[in-house]
């Protein structure tokens, strides 16, 4: 596996690629690779002959107050892991190399419509970082095709919003969200939690279900969403949302509406930030 910083390295590269007939898929992500982003790779090498992984983790998508400084670098153990999975290239460019002029005035991708509710309203900002760096990323590599994790549910809907708006050809495909045994979404983040907060914070997905099957009982939303806070808040929580809404834009659901839909968690334990989501009805 080559190990690429240089943006015309990355260019020229995918572009041979290309011109030889090569399907090329990209699998973004910011490093500290584990079990959930090695299944992006494989689903990835399953949809192409060729495997672009970048490892970056992009400031424009960290407010003032969160972890950026800390957020775990460990690349070499992440190259390792990919060149185990197959991956074809690691692509790992310096914030210069992404934001050439400078993050003050990077040109910004600003998607509407998806990123004002839930995440969006906690973390402002957030979405148009990811949008930007992810736009810049389609941009270098050209894919044919790129995968996301389903943890991060409305990062994945904001993604396909700005590629079809954009009219971007390219595919996005969303790979399942991969649990520990207890349940909790895989996330480089769980790594924060201390010894004792670890169990606990399989209290997110065993709401999640309980949010599933509330629904699927008939109960009213508000209810399901009210149940939730408390038992989180119980268990030690401070939870920022608990909601249910409808799968393909976020809007909340009409009374009696069972199916189409999905329960959205985030929540602090400790000074860690989980987040987390649970299809409902298909
Ligand atoms: O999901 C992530 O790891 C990041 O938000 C992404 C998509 C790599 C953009 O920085």
């Amino acid at each position: 596996m080559d190990r690429i910083h240089s943006a015309a390295e990355l260019r020229a590269t995918t572009a041979r690629w290309r011109s030889e007939g090569l399907r090329v898929a990209l699998v973004p992500t910011m490093g500290n690779l584990h079990a959930g982003h090695y299944s992006l790779i494989r689903a990835a090498r399953e949809r192409s002959d060729r495997v672009v992984a970048s490892v970056f983790v992009n400031p424009t998508q960290f407010g003032p107050n969160e972890d950026f400084a800390r957020y775990p670098r460990t690349l070499d153990d992440d190259a390792r892991g990919l060149q185990a999975e197959g991956c074809d290239l690691l692509f790992a460019p310096a914030v210069e190399t992404m934001y050439p002029f400078g993050l003050e005035v990077a040109t910004r991708v600003d998607v509407k419509g998806v990123t004002e509710t839930l995440e969006g309203a906690f973390r402002p900002g957030h979405f148009a970082g990811v949008a930007t760096v992810v736009l810049r990323l389609l941009n270098l590599v050209q894919p044919d095709v790129a995968l996301f994790g389903r943890k991060d549910y409305q990062q994945l809907l904001t993604i396909r919003r700005l590629v079809a708006d954009l009219c971007l050809p390219i595919e996005i495909a969303d790979v399942a969200t991969m649990r520990e045994p207890d349940g909790l979404a895989m996330s480089s983040r769980n790594q924060y939690l201390s010894a004792q907060e670890r169990p606990q914070a399989a209290q997110v997905y065993a709401t999640l279900c309980r949010m599933r099957d509330a629904v699927l009982g008939g109960d009213a939303a508000s209810a399901i969403e009210r149940d939730a806070r408390d038992a989180l808040e119980s268990a030690g929580f401070r939870v920022d949302y608990a909601a249910i809404r409808r799968a393909v834009d976020l809007t909340d659901p009409v009374p009696g509406e069972r199916s189409g839909l999905v329960a959205l968690i985030a929540a602090r334990l400790g000074a860690t930030r989980l987040i987390d989501n649970l299809a409902i009805g298909g």
